[in-house]
């Protein structure tokens, strides 16, 4: 039953293509399963070729592997339609991609609420990436959203546009002041896009099954991150689906007893965009180093990413939340030539030690982190792939982190190529 999860531990853009990079070659599936085109992967293959995706899982681009986008995704079709063809353009076969049936549809009135509500939120907007992820998925659980099966059949998606549109017509006119959606070109435009993906959709939780029963390996991709997640990230700051393990069960419809292995892929330091509180960011040079040297740029949006040092507290979250059982660190290469490296290992809270996440979301805002330092290293580590070869500060740097974090660090990343890592384990091997 090889199911494997992969999830981001941080605030997502850890590097999460650089585990599938790794491991793409042995799975025989890959699975996206919460988020959508607010996520992006950069994934560079064999051959060199360097491929941004948002929306298609990264085992599109592994000759042979069936990338499949779960129930639990929701998709754009314009944006989904517009990679697909950029990917033929290059040369990749995408016909084997599956589209879960019960994947919901982004649609303008999503695009449209996301931006307007930012907008009026003010100076406590999210940060959201407007692409109508949030709205998109409040309909899903408010039971008037529109899923890729209602492409099937043209009269039961007006019926479910219509009813959507009576409200949200209603609250972008008279609330936000808007223009209202037209919904004969609404169909229209949908309508194309249906004719296009009706070949794709299928029944991917009865593929799946099928897939796992057979032996065959099944990654499931999460996209953002742990303190993204809609239940336990920093809360409103957060996306609007579950990017941890439970959510990989929930959005490709697999159960948690199939699942063997679980890898979370956390940076050397952290980043986040977006608003929402962050306690080691830096405010200094050492955060425009960060953001310059690990050309901390958002792969969806191109915005700078605010930059901090390493935080176990949250490293230590995601171990316990996720049940995560290998750690896959990126971009160790970044803090070369640093003199000091701080590590925070613990935050202070009105005159109190919290070494683990506070309960409540106040807490964390007024959080400040205590930090041990470690010794750098100058030496430039892009070249080396056995861990006695890591010059020992950083090789100490890494057991201080596995030993945070409380669980055993099996790759580490020291460049970008897909061969620039250090293996010490087999993630795939308990
Ligand atoms: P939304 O997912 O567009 O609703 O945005 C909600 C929050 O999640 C914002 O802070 C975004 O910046 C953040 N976010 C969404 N997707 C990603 C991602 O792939 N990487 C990092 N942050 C993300």
């Amino acid at each position: 039953m090889p199911a494997i999860v992969l999830v981001g531990t941080q605030w997502g853009d850890e590097g999460k293509g650089k585990v599938t990079d790794l491991l793409g070659e042995r799975m025989q599936y890959t699975v996206r399963y919460q988020g959508g085109n607010n996520a992006g992967h950069t994934v560079v293959t064999p051959d060199g070729e360097k491929y941004a995706l948002h929306l298609v899982p990264t085992g599109m681009l592994t000759p042979g592997c069936v990338p499949v986008i779960g129930n639990g995704v929701v998709i754009d079709p314009k944006v989904l339609l517009h990679e697909l063809d950029g990917l033929s353009a290059r040369g990749v076969d995408v016909s084997l991609l599956k589209i879960s049936a019960d994947a919901h549809l982004i649609m303008p009135h999503h695009r449209a609420l996301d931006r307007v509500v930012e907008r009026y939120l003010g100076s406590a907007r999210i940060g959201t990436t407007g692409r109508g992820i949030g709205p998109t998925y409040a309909d899903k659980v408010g039971r008037m959203g529109i899923r890729a099966q209602d492409l099937l059949d043209p009269k039961i998606f007006r019926q479910k546009l219509e009813l959507a549109l009576r409200e949200k017509n209603q609250v972008l006119v008279k609330v936000y002041n808007r223009k209202k959606i037209d919904i004969d070109a609404v169909v229209e435009e949908y309508m194309g896009y249906a004719e296009r993906l009706i070949p794709y959709i299928d029944d991917t939780r009865l593929l799946l099954d099928k897939a796992l029963t057979r032996g065959e390996y099944v990654l499931l991709e999460g996209a953002q991150a742990t303190l993204l997640d809609v239940d336990h990230g920093t809360y409103p700051f957060v996306t609007s689906s579950n990017p941890t393990t439970g959510g990989a069960c929930v959005g490709a419809g697999i159960p948690p007893t199939r699942i063997d292995r679980v890898i979370g892929v956390i940076k050397a330091y952290t980043t986040r965009v977006g608003a929402g509180p962050f306690p080691t960011e830096l405010f200094d040079d050492n955060g425009k180093h960060l953001l310059k040297v690990g050309g901390e740029y958002g792969t969806t949006t191109g915005r700078e990413r605010r930059c901090g040092w390493f935080d176990a507290v949250i490293g230590r979250y995601a171990v316990r939340v996720n049940g995560i059982t290998d750690l896959f660190l990126t971009k160790l290469d970044v803090l070369s030539a640093l003199e000091k490296v701080p590590v925070c290992v613990g935050y202070e809270i009105d005159g109190e030690r919290f070494d683990e996440m506070p309960m409540t979301q106040t807490a964390l805002h007024h959080a400040t982190p205590l930090y041990e330092f470690h010794e750098g290293w100058s030496e430039d580590i892009s070249a080396v792939r056995r861990f006695e070869d890591l010059p020992k500060n950083a090789q100490a740097y890494v057991e201080r982190l596995e030993e945070l974090c409380g669980t055993r660090i099996s790759v580490i990343g020291v460049g970008p190529a897909r061969d620039q890592n250090v293996i010490r384990h087999d993630m795939l091997e308990a």
